[in-house]
């Protein structure tokens, strides 16, 4: 046992050395992703807001954002990435995305035409270090 950590410990050693480091932190990365935690992040929407519209979170956290509708249809885009969800209708269920920010502000804004108020549903996510 005692043995089995001591090599364990070596090969750590070995590994995060310069030539190697690259690799070794990308296959820890991998590792860690699944067990990491995931912050839930549950966000509604309704004419013409979001509730949250800002959110806060630290940078590198895992983020299951959950978003329902307590009227009509909406969407949920955030602005430079791909991720753009159409909301259903209240009562017909929850759109979700993941999303990992790294330091930095994202603006999202509802991407389905709703209504009048339709370019005043907007919010920001903040990720700070
Ligand atoms: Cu809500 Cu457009």
């Amino acid at each position: 046992m005692r043995h089995a950590l001591i090599s364990l410990v070596m090969l750590a050693t070995t590994a995060s050395g310069p030539a190697k480091a690259g690799h070794y932190f990308s296959d820890v990365a991998s590792g860690f992703s699944q067990t990491q935690e995931t912050q839930v992040i549950e966000i509604s929407a309704e004419r013409f807001s979001f509730n949250p519209s800002e959110i806060r979170v630290k940078a590198g956290t895992k983020l299951e954002i959950r978003l329902t509708s307590e009227d009509t249809m909406h969407g949920f885009h955030i602005v430079g990435t791909d991720i753009n969800l159409e909301l259903p209708k209240r009562g017909r269920g929850v759109a979700s995305a993941t999303f990992q920010p790294t330091p930095g502000r994202y603006e999202f804004e509802c991407s389905r035409l709703c209504g009048a108020g339709h370019s005043f549903m907007r919010g920001v996510i903040i990720a700070t270090e």
